[in-house]
């Protein structure tokens, strides 16, 4: 590959000849308006109308019933997967090649990670290696599903939608429904993707979304849980919030839990940074078309989105022949003021889940030694 042709493209592309990052937040709208009119309302914290509006327009663009904001996206992956009854002990599928939040918030409830393969093109988790998984390692008892290696049951499913393209969920939730599995996206890279015109992280009974700064929107930090089920909503809202039974002035919290309400100045930026997300899609629909043009035309494999999906673009990813050519690419890219990255490394290669129990991985070894990152912000 001719990495001195690819890193002048995209500095082209990007206009620019300096840094050049991954991806970087836009603040083109309402912002600073809504941020001073937070500020002068005194409402700054886990109390206000900015997260209450938030929390109608995130649910209402997405299509779910309820939204409830969160601190950020780990803490709404948290209470989701403890709204889904896991508990110490118990086991929750997922795939190897994520964020490590998707892993740590399992971890926080004493639950332990399975690994299951991912599929190439979507890069998130196989429905066909899940259902090989299942089939070959569980048994259904009392309308649990129980590993046979451990001994443990198996509660919740988390599939990623990687850098915003949407796996196979429909076929994940029809085995998850199958073998009473509970279904957990990790929407956190594909707010305003969708699968057969359905947003992801409305699949299962429980999404999780992220605001970190290097997402499509941000409020610096920030997440969202969203549900079609108003108990499981309510909870979602009593449990990021202490507990607290609401009186005018009485302090009494009915269980331990968790202070993990998206402040109101967070939201202020979040509700500015909703009225632009159709324009941040369309903006990064643009330059995966300039994108693609040169990369196929170079003969470099570019990711698109998937069959039946239509993906935000979160982050543009290239597939390079192999681990010489990924770390060549990284290197120059990098040293020549163009920030690119490679994919995670795998979970389970991590000290903390090394012990955990995995497929064959075969695609994602595939895939971790090829994939990188290369800068998707929107360009405006
Ligand atoms: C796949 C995935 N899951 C979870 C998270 C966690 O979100 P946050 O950083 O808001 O805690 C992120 C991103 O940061 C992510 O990319």
């Amino acid at each position: 590959m001719d990495f001195e042709a690819v890193t002048n493209f995209i500095q082209k592309t990007f206009q620019t000849e300096t840094f050049l990052p991954l991806h970087e937040p836009r603040f083109i709208g309402n912002e600073k308006a809504y941020l001073n009119e937070c500020i002068d309302s005194t409402f700054v914290s886990s109390v206000g109308a900015f997260v209450d509006r938030f929390e109608k327009e995130f649910a209402a663009y997405v299509g779910s019933k309820y939204a409830v904001a969160t601190v950020n996206g780990t803490a709404a992956l948290h209470i989701a997967l403890l709204l889904a009854d896991v508990e110490q002990d118990d086991e929750v599928i997922t795939q190897p090649l994520t964020f490590i939040a998707t892993a740590n918030a399992i971890s926080y409830i004493g639950a332990n990670p399975i690994f299951v393969d991912v599929d190439r093109d979507t890069m998130g988790l196989s429905p066909d290696a899940l259902k090989t998984f299942l089939e070959t390692h569980c048994e259904l008892s009392d309308a649990r599903c129980i590993n046979t290696t451990s001994g443990k049951t198996i509660k919740a499913c988390v599939p990623m939608h990687t850098f915003g393209h949407p796996c196979r969920i429909d076929e994940i939730k029809a085995l998850c429904d199958q073998w009473h599995i509970a279904l957990v996206e990790d929407a956190a890279e594909s707010l305003g993707s969708t699968y057969k015109n359905r947003h992801t992280g409305t699949f299962g009974i429980l999404g999780a979304f992220s605001f970190n700064g290097n997402k499509i929107i941000t409020s610096g930090g920030g997440g969202v849980i969203v549900t079609d089920d108003e108990e499981l909503a309510k909870r979602a809202k009593h449990i990021t919030t202490t507990a607290k039974i609401p009186h005018r002035w009485e302090y009494v919290h009915d269980e331990i839990a968790y202070n993990y309400r998206l402040p109101n100045l967070n939201a202020a930026l979040l509700c500015a940074q909703m009225e632009k997300l159709d324009l941040f899609l369309e903006n990064k629909r643009l330059l995966t078309s300039e994108y693609g043009s040169f990369f196929d035309a170079a003969s470099i494999t570019m990711v698109r989105e998937p069959m039946n999906a239509r993906s935000n673009y979160w982050l543009q990813t290239l597939i390079l022949n192999d681990k010489e050519e990924q770390e060549s690419f990284l290197t120059y890219t990098n040293d020549h003021g163009v920030m690119t990255r490679p994919i995670w490394r795998l979970m389970n290669k991590l000290e903390m889940f090394k012990g955990s129990q995995c497929d064959d991985l075969s695609n994602a070894l595939w895939l971790e030694e090829r994939v990188v990152n290369i800068p998707s912000g929107v360009r405006l």
